[in-house]
């Protein structure tokens, strides 16, 4: 297996603080060998916003990296419960997931927010991991790239306009209709989506200067095999899958 796949753990609010320090000491030495493996490129957990901090603790002899699952979309100021980018820079995220399809649906996020989180993501350098994906009725109508096109564009258009270089942006196609559905998206759906979102941003965004693109929904250790055909993709945003380790696990290790 040539290629290096990036993977991200998304605990949402699935584990509590206590919860989640748990499932770190006691998978400690496991994680540790996995985010090893030559194939992967990087093995990013991303829990909830508290325990960050102890995590990287705990995490700190391997190659485990840290996310987040949410910024401000401002740098300081009276916005109660908001945690700012600057913080997340200071607790060592090194990544933040923006757009995830539950923000936009339960706290209204728009693409307009979440421009302008990826803003704040980059003047604290954390790469932002942009999520992006179409409805159930969106994906029959035939509309997916046109609602994927209105996700980006808010975004490039901000990077263009500040004349920003940016080094690095994880792009991950999650469609709305596999995220925690069981339905997992196949190749043939998820291609030519990955390939769009690659020329997309090499023609209107030249100024970012890697794109990583990544796929999300119902992905586990057994599905997860058939996107190895993949040409265009660059690794996994797992949500579920990974708060089981086995599972997880054998994603990481012969998923692939
Ligand atoms: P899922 O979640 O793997 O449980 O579908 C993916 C995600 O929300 O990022």
């Amino acid at each position: 297996m040539s290629k290096h796949y990036v993977f991200v753990a998304n605990w949402k609010m699935q584990l509590s603080y206590a919860q989640t320090i748990l499932y770190c000491r006691k998978n400690h030495q496991e994680l540790k060998a996995l985010a090893a493996l030559p194939h992967i490129q990087q093995l990013i957990i991303c829990p909830t916003m508290p325990a960050i901090n102890a995590v990287k603790d705990l995490m700190q002899d391997t190659s485990v990296l840290l996310g987040a699952q949410d910024c401000s979309c401002f740098s300081a100021g009276p916005y109660t419960g908001e945690v700012s980018a600057k913080s997340l820079a200071e607790i060592g995220c090194a990544y933040c997931l923006v757009g995830h399809s539950e923000r936009r649906i339960f706290f209204g996020e728009t693409d307009a927010r979440a421009a302008q989180k990826i803003d704040e993501l980059l003047n604290e350098k954390i790469v932002p991991i942009l999520c992006v994906g179409e409805t159930y009725q969106e994906y029959c109508s035939g509309l997916t790239q046109t609602v994927l096109e209105n996700h980006l564009r808010a975004l490039t258009e901000n990077i263009r306009a500040q004349n920003r270089i940016v080094n690095q942006l994880l792009c991950a196609y999650e469609p709305i209709w596999a995220v925690g559905t069981g339905i997992v998206a196949v190749p043939e759906v998820i291609e030519p989506v990955l390939r769009f979102m690659h020329a997309w941003f090499l023609r209107e965004c030249p100024q970012i200067q890697k794109v990583t693109c990544l796929y999300g929904g119902s992905l586990d250790e057994k599905n997860i095999q058939k996107m190895i055909s993949i040409k265009e993709l660059d690794g996994f945003l797992v949500g579920g899958a990974s708060l089981d380790f086995q599972k997880f696990k054998n994603m990481l290790s012969y998923g692939l």
